[in-house]
């Protein structure tokens, strides 16, 4: 089929180059001159595992292209947009102007047999009132919210543990149905499971799922502050309570909590929409949530002052890890950047470092010193953090680690490092939620 995706970022530029490698004719647009050249040139414009195959499979057999020329979109019959819905400055809610001129600049080159697919993450109630916008066209309107976690999107993409379709109610919701069904034949084939449901469902499972997500996280964490304050240990309680699969292991890592593009303004512009829509008591704790996983970085930053008996002044302190996660160079409300700036605000001499995203951080906080070898970071530290656990600094050999630091003290934000051995090569080992 041929397809055109709106917006080039982390979320369409995955799409369009996965629904490229499905055999669709796809053709990605984007107003940012410096992006389209490094996708045509089979580069990804970030760090995303299996995106760069992607993108030259798709050059080399024809059928994936990008440009900035939006009448391109001419060509296609069905249009993806997944231009990004940022939180608005100093607000909870979502911005949505990028969203709402996407569908804009579809207008002029729709028919009333085009099917336009809202994949941005938008407040509930997007949907419908776009469709109005594109009513005189004749175009259907649907929402097929993504669920990609970054470092796993094109595997997400390709392999998604379910499709949502959110429709228009009649024959025309069957006819954007029966479209997004041919895009996606071969995902279907595999036996993915596939929901049809009305817009405002679509639109709130993202967020709901979001949210859920975020709760889980934040309930662990707030577990480790019961943790540091009784003496247990956070990871067993976490390996126990997981066992239950009613409950189930996987989110409940403790540790500096949640950061990102997604969670954190997901949640907020969740419970702007809700106070919007009078159902603002239902989404209250989300309020909790949000305020246990700041909490979290305040934390870490009293341990790491603490192992250095009381202050940072003119100590040396090395951070591993910028990116929000790791197999990641997005560093958009990253906690390991917030912590490096709190305690670079309280006098410490922070050096930051990352197999990935230093060029972003940088660009964010140039006031931070970066380095880009770990064992140059490292050399000369008074203490290290560990606070994005990237392959590489979860297999840190305790006893060559110390060779190169001034002191060894070691904060351990993730909860990945195991403390018996660490501590058995002479190390200060803490951790969150740990004793
Ligand atoms: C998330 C959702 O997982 C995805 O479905 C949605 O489409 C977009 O938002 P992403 O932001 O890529 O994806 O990251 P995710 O892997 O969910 O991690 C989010 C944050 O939570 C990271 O900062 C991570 O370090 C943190 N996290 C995750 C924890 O602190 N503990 C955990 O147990 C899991």
């Amino acid at each position: 089929m041929r397809i055109s995706v709106i917006g080039c970022g982390y979320l369409g530029a995955v799409h369009a180059a996965a629904m490229a490698s499905l055999g669709h004719e796809v053709v990605g647009i984007d107003v940012d001159e410096d992006k389209i050249a490094a996708l045509t040139a089979g580069r990804p414009p970030f760090f995303e595992p299996g995106l760069g195959d992607l993108l030259i499979r798709g050059r080399e057999q024809g059928g994936l292209e990008f440009t900035s020329d939006v009448s391109r979109v001419r060509e296609a019959e069905v249009h993806f947009v997944c231009v990004g819905t940022p939180q608005k400055p100093g607000e909870f809610a979502a911005d949505v102007t990028y969203v709402d001129a996407a569908f804009e600049s579809l207008v002029p080159y729709l028919t009333s047999s085009s099917v336009v697919v809202g994949k941005s993450t938008v407040p509930v109630g997007t949907a419908q009132r776009l469709a109005a916008v594109l009513a005189d066209t004749g175009a259907s309107v649907m929402w097929n919210p993504e669920f990609l976690r970054e470092g796993h999107a094109v595997d997400d993409t390709l392999h998604p543990n379910r499709l949502v379709y959110g429709v228009a109610p009649g024959e025309d919701g069957q006819r954007a149905a029966a479209a997004l069904d041919g895009v996606y034949r071969a995902i279907l084939e595999d036996g993915t499971p596939r929901m049809v449901t009305d817009y405002a469902t679509a639109e709130l499972v993202k967020t709901a799922a979001n949210s859920f997500l975020a709760t889980k996280i934040s309930f662990i964490n707030a577990m480790a502050e019961l943790c540091e304050a009784s003496g247990a240990d956070v990871t067993l309680l976490a390996d126990a309570i997981g066992m239950d699969d009613r409950i189930g292991r996987k989110f409940l890592n403790a540790g500096l909590g949640f950061g990102g593009g997604c969670l954190p303004k997901d949640i907020r512009a969740f419970m702007a929409r809700a106070g919007e829509l009078g159902a603002d008591q239902a989404v209250a704790f989300l309020k909790e949530i949000d305020s246990i996983n700041m909490r979290r970085r305040v934390r870490m930053v009293d341990i790491a002052r603490d192992a250095l008996h009381g202050s940072f002044i003119g100590k040396r302190i090395t951070i591993l890890g910028a990116a929000f996660k790791p197999d990641s160079d997005d560093v958009r409300d990253s906690p390991a950047l917030a912590v490096a700036r709190l305690i670079a605000t309280q006098g410490g001499v922070v050096t930051v470092t990352d197999p990935e995203a230093i060029e972003n951080a940088r660009r964010m906080f140039p006031e931070l010193r970066f380095v880009a070898d770990t064992t140059e970071a490292l050399t000369g530290a008074d203490a290290v953090l560990l606070l994005t656990e990237w392959g590489e600094y979860r297999n840190l050999d305790p006893d060559v680690t110390a060779s190169l630091v001034a002191g060894k003290v070691l904060v351990d934000g993730r909860n990945v490092l195991d403390p018996v051995v660490w501590r058995d090569a002479g190390w200060t080992y803490r951790a969150l939620g740990r004793p």
